[in-house]
């Protein structure tokens, strides 16, 4: 990996064996985007690449050169209304009330490594040898405004992280309309726009379109990164499959408003903005302060989607989680949210407990309902102490119980909301966001608590600390539970209300990093109505998230499926719950259940003495084969392989580090008579190697599995009697490859489920 600046041509060229970025500093003293792309040799002079093309009716910079125009120039972080028409990346109102800006280039700096970005979560190196960051010093001489851009090239991958900082160094206070984390403007539109997008309970769709002339664009005004859409984005090109071909991934660190937009010009060029939502967004920059944007990180690789996903998986797992749990497999957890809602007493919960030990889970969590008077949504919420009517000693007690059962304790909060009807809240009715003398809308009966103040977030942190310090706490399930309205904070002044939203989650930042730098062994796993802000922000304190209320398997196929285009397997958490569902009551086979949370952050939502002794056999098999396994499920290779939107039937697989070991999730949706022949053609094998089906027990060797396919087929598929205890609609199974010489121990996981096929 390396920068190189050409100073002859002013030209930065940031390289590693997969990309290349290049850009120069323009006569006007802006910054050019020359190419960002597959790596191209490093050169003295790409100016070429400029393309200034005289064209009709056009505002120039300089009279006497009618063809330099920023309107037909590619850009880094420009600006709007000198002679762009483009939506910027930057917009800046000052005293006199002009907006026009002309930052120009001053100076850079190259660094080894990363520096971190203060407040904020970020991707960051172990050593500096594992990236190299370069920072552009550009200033606007009438404000005194100085802009610091900032970009990180990986050794690794097809990786470059974008941030921007902006601080006030004149003698005027100005504020801040908008300050994207990046521009990437490219030189065509060819491309398909693919974004994760849906709502409660449907997160992470994927959604398909080409670009055309005009904006697209997707965000959140909700005050979190929402169910609805993604801070992700996938510019493919059209001939892009999961196996080959280019694609640009854009992934923002952020779990707040946020706005991705594609803006397709007269002359076919294309500008990508990715930051905070400018329309929630208005920040006052006084003389000497500095704002710092989320980081943005980009994505290139040619080799298709998997690849793309794959880059950010290692990277969002190994250099944006971080602690003690970030390489760890995770416990095998039951939580008692669909078992009992709010109907719980001590003794249930223990009951629920042993038989859940009983069966192998290493991690009981007991999620909302254990606070103060939370007897129904209605109350409690800000009162972070256990209901002793309910835990007569208290969390310490109960934590204690299930410790001596043999298992760790988890415990649910929502820390940033809280009910009219609590302590909390009459002690503190002005520590919510709500507008003077206008009515404070709820949600789910609750209001929001103003996380922009110190004070309230001290108050919290108190609270939490109290409770996590004085009782065998292992794991937090951090909730969120509705989204912002009256966005007014009554401990900033009237000209700061701009910055609520976003100094709301910086104060959600800052809890969390206290609590993870307090409770460093603590596994957190974060939550907004399910994912509602599964998001790469998050993820830098808790290397798990919720991702989705929706756990019936056949919904979650999809959920997940979008989902790891951009978050690795680790991060989602993935439960067996009841048939009929709660959310689709749809009835599903307990072992397509696993089989679908097999690939995630594995659990049970269930009261488990409620299933029959078989179940119960089937289950002890369940959390066996996943011990056995969730090094590769959690931390392998990911590769998906059939998608649900295109099909009734899904597949993905996971590939150990060595390759030794690969698991093979194959799902059929409805079942079909008579059905056609299928194969899967697997990916991520060693070709020269001899792989054991252990379903089969046949021998294949990697290039048999990857060029001519794995044979999914269903020889009697809904034609004789044999067949109907497989042959349903919600079919599933994982077929385990172990290479030969492996481990063939536990030859058949799941024998009444599955040994008859292929
Ligand atoms: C929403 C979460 O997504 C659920 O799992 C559960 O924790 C409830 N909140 C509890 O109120």
């Amino acid at each position: 990996m390396q920068i190189v600046y050409h100073e002859s041509n002013k030209t930065f060229h940031l390289y590693n064996d997969a990309v290349s970025y290049i850009m120069m500093v323009l006569k006007n003293g802006h910054l050019a985007q020359l190419y960002f792309g597959k790596r191209i040799r490093d050169r003295e002079d790409f100016s070429c690449f400029l393309e200034i093309i005289d064209r009709p009716m056009t505002a120039c910079v300089y009279e006497e050169e009618k063809a330099f125009s920023l309107e037909h120039i590619r850009q880094e972080y420009p600006v709007f209304g000198t002679t762009d028409f483009r939506h910027p990346a930057v917009g800046i109102l000052q005293e006199n009330g002009s907006r026009i800006m002309d930052f120009q280039y001053k100076f850079h700096k190259i660094q080894n490594g990363k520096p971190g970005l203060f407040g904020l979560p970020a991707t960051y190196v172990e050593d500096e040898g594992e990236a190299k960051t370069l920072t552009l010093t550009l200033e606007d001489a009438v404000t005194g405004i100085c802009l610091e851009l900032l970009y990180t090239i990986f050794a690794g991958g097809g990786i470059v992280a974008r941030s921007a900082r902006l601080t006030n160094g004149g003698s005027c206070p100005v504020r801040l309309e908008r300050a994207m984390s990046l521009c990437l403007d490219l030189p065509d539109h060819d491309y398909v726009w693919m974004q994760l997008s849906g709502c409660w309970a449907r997160e992470r769709h994927v959604y398909n379109r080409r670009l055309e002339p005009g904006v697209v664009s997707i965000g959140s005004m909700r005050g979190h990164s929402s169910h609805e859409h993604n801070p992700f984005l996938a510019l493919k090109r059209p001939c892009t499959d999961e196996r080959q071909g280019e694609v640009i991934g854009i992934s923002l660190i952020y779990s707040g408003n946020f706005q991705i937009q594609a803006e397709v010009d007269a002359h076919d060029t294309l500008r990508v903005l990715a930051g905070i939502d400018p329309e929630t967004f208005s920040w006052k920059l006084d003389c000497g302060e500095s704002f710092q944007t989320p980081e943005a990180v980009l994505v290139y690789t040619d080799q298709g989607l998997n690849a793309m996903s794959q880059t950010f998986h290692r990277l969002y797992q190994k250099r944006l989680a971080r602690g003690y749990w970030r390489d760890r497999t995770r416990p095998v957890l039951l939580n008692n949210w669909e078992a009992t809602y709010f109907d719980f007493t001590e003794e249930r919960l223990v009951e629920i407990a042993r038989k859940a030990m009983e069966c192998g889970v290493e991690l009981f969590v007991l999620d909302d309902g254990w606070f103060g008077k939370r007897d129904s949504d209605y109350a409690g919420l800000g009162d972070w102490t256990a209901n002793r009517e309910r835990l007569p000693g208290g969390i310490s007690g109960i934590a204690s119980r299930i410790e001596e059962l043999g298992l760790k304790f988890g415990l649910w909060f929502e820390p940033e909301m809280v009910n009219e009807d609590s302590d909390f809240y009459r002690s503190h009715p002005d520590w919510i966001l709500s507008a003077p003398g206008r009515r404070a809308s709820r949600g789910r009966h609750q209001y929001v608590l103003d996380f922009s103040r110190k004070e309230v977030v001290d108050a919290i942190y108190a609270q939490m600390v109290e409770i996590l310090g004085n009782a065998k706490v292992s794991y937090v399930k951090w909730d969120m539970n509705r989204s912002i309205t009256e966005c007014f904070s009554n401990g900033w002044p009237a000209d700061r209300q701009g910055e609520v939203f976003h100094r709301y989650i910086l104060g959600v930042y800052d809890l969390y990093e206290r609590l993870t730098s307090e409770f460093p062994q603590v596994l957190f796993e974060s939550c907004a109505s399910g994912g509602g802000r599964f998001d790469p922000g998050l993820l830098y304190y808790a290397p798990q998230g919720w991702t989705s209320d929706d756990t019936d398997a056949v919904e979650r196929l999809k959920i997940q499926y979008g989902t790891s285009f951009c978050y690795p397997v680790s991060s989602m958490g993935a439960h067996v719950s009841v048939v009929p569902n709660h959310q689709a009551f749809r009835n599903t086979p307990l072992h397509t259940r696993a089989n679908v949370a097999f690939f995630g952050a594995f659990g049970y939502e269930l009261d488990l003495n409620k299933l029959t002794d078989e179940e119960i056999r089937e289950v002890k098999e369940q959390i066996a084969f996943m011990k056995k396994y969730r090094e590769v499920l959690q931390f392998g290779t990911f590769y998906r392989l059939k998608s649900p939107f295109e099909g009734n039937e899904t597949a993905w697989m996971a590939v150990s580090g060595d390759r030794k070991t690969a698991l093979v999730g194959f799902y059929r949706v409805l079942n079909s008579v008579n059905g056609p022949y299928t194969r899967l053609r697997l990916m991520g094998l060693d070709p020269d190697c001899l792989y054991r089906n252990l379903l089969s027990g046949t021998c294949h060797y990697g290039d048999e599995l990857m060029y001519a396919g794995l044979i999914t087929s269903d020889d009697t598929a809904g034609q004789t009697p044999a067949d109907t205890l497989h042959s349903t609609d919600f079919e599933s199974r994982i077929y385990v490859l172990e290479a030969e010489g492996g481990d063939w121990g536990l030859s058949d996981p799941f024998p009444s489920k599955s040994s008859r096929v292929n």
